[in-house]
């Protein structure tokens, strides 16, 4: 979708916020924000530190349910669902904390990540049913294709605490990509990556947006931002000071004002 004039904000909405509030003790950490997350788009969410954007996921995805203002995706509201709810909805998200059983495989993690969505439970892996066999052969396909997409095939069978920050960074995105969400959320993907690497974890996102998946990003590293996302989402105090594309936000002078305080351009 890159290239066109604001393309993501003329296409279909798949998650929309409106007027987003929560307060911690008096402090608004999320105070008004409108956010927009296009149909099959890659969408940024930038800002300075402690500007309420983890604050806003938490709430999007139904781990903080204090908060008032509407989220809603795909039309359906979300506010008051559970996360596991919003998660079988089709709602995923990641950490800004890595989150993998070190001492598990990193095809075991992988499966694991399937747990709760596939409908088995402990009874039908214990009896080996008709029904755990077809799921647990279904699962294994899955989590092969999804290693060999981010690249972490040859480690298959590797204990996960042997690998570097950003292999379980891109082991965490093969995880949640096990139940096909409409939608992911990662929280600072490329934090701590080295530049290498942050750019191939952005062409691997491509690549799984490009089979269908639509990502919200939040997110740093503004070179990755730049290079990787369709429209952008500059947060400030709490809510949205602009939305665009890449270009539009590279030239606005309020986004440089209040996101590097006007010392410098955005990306490059
Ligand atoms: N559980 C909490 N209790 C009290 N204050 C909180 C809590 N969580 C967040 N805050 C405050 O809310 C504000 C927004 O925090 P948040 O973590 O959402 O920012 P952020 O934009 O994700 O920052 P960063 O880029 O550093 O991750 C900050 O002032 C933070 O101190
Ligand atoms: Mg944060």
């Amino acid at each position: 979708m890159n290239g066109a004039a604001t393309p993501a904000l003329a296409a279909a909405g798949l998650l929309q916020v409106r007027d987003l509030r929560r307060s911690f003790a008096g402090v608004h950490a999320v105070d008004g924000l409108d956010l927009d997350v296009a149909q099959g788009s890659v969408t940024g969410l930038i800002g300075p530190n402690g500007c309420g954007k983890t604050t806003s996921v938490n709430c999007i995805t139904g781990f903080d349910r204090s908060f008032t203002g509407h989220v809603g995706m795909a039309e359906k509201p979300l506010a008051g669902l559970a996360p596991e709810t919003i998660a079988r909805g089709g709602l995923m998200r990641t950490f800004q904390a890595i989150r993998v059983f070190d001492s598990f495989t990193v095809l075991e993690n992988v499966k694991l990540s399937m747990q709760s969505f596939d409908g088995t439970t402990a009874w039908h892996a214990l009896a080996r049913t008709r029904q755990f066999r077809r799921t647990e052969q279904a699962t294994e396909a899955k989590a092969h294709d999804l290693l060999e997409l981010v690249g972490l095939a040859p480690k298959s069978h590797d204990l996960a605490g042997e690998l570097s920050y950003g292999q379980k960074k891109l082991l965490s995105l093969a995880g949640i990509l096990m139940s096909s969400p409409r939608l992911v959320i990662l929280d600072e993907p490329v934090a701590g990556v080295n530049p290498t690497r942050a750019m191939e974890i952005a062409d691997i996102i491509k690549a799984v947006n490009e089979r269908g998946t639509t990502f919200l990003i939040i997110e740093h590293n503004i070179p990755f931002v730049m290079r990787l996302c369709d429209s952008v989402v500059v947060m400030d105090r709490g809510k949205r000071l602009i939305q665009g594309t890449p270009e539009q936000i590279r030239n606005d002078p309020a986004v440089l004002e209040a996101y590097l305080g006007g010392a410098a351009n955005v990306g490059d």
